[in-house]
């Protein structure tokens, strides 16, 4: 599946990830994600690392020339499920937002996965990034489990 978008911007190319890619892929993931809205993750270099180093990893860049344009980062393994690939981290710079850059980088993750063996591509999208929601809907996934985060609020006693 490509888009339209995709094609519109040949020269930004895809890559497999690599350590010299870090620093600007951290900055990245800092300038776009709200950590807070999940709180059961949190967004760092050894977050990164963790599907760098996996065993299978399935870590793109997507470069405009120098200036990185977005990345994603999966790895094999899900939790209780290790024939389960995880594409966990997903982000376009804003200025290259709208452009297809997220989809082409979906689909590389999904082929690296398919090929490390993975029976599935799990991903999981807050609620409210309805943004995120529909990149993955466009690429083929399909809503599953949803967990609810029910949180109460605790005063202490005056
Ligand atoms: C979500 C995100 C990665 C999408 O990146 P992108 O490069 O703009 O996405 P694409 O241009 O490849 O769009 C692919 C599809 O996603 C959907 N989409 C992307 N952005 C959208 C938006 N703001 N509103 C609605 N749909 C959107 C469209 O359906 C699009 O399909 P189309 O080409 O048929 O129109 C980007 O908005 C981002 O980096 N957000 C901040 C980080 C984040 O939330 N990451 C996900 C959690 S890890």
């Amino acid at each position: 599946m490509s888009t339209p978008a995709a094609s519109a911007r040949p020269e930004i190319g895809l890559e497999p990830m690599a350590a010299t890619h870090l620093a600007d892929v951290l900055a990245l993931g800092r300038q776009v994600y709200d950590t807070s809205v999940k709180p059961y993750t949190s967004w760092s270099l050894s977050a990164i690392a963790g599907h760098l180093d996996g065993e299978a990893s399935a870590c793109w860049v997507a470069l405009d020339g120098a200036r990185l344009a977005g990345f994603v980062l999966g790895s094999m393994g899900f939790d209780q499920r290790a024939d389960w690939g995880n594409l966990e981290w997903i982000a376009s710079a804003p200025d290259y937002q709208g452009q297809g850059v997220a989809s082409r980088l979906v689909k590389a993750c999904v082929a690296a996965l398919t090929e490390a063996g993975a029976s599935a591509v799990v991903t999981d999208v807050e609620s409210r990034n309805t943004a995120s929601a529909a990149l993955m809907r466009r690429n083929g996934f399909e809503a599953s489990v949803s967990v609810t985060l029910f949180v109460r609020e605790v005063r202490p006693a005056s």
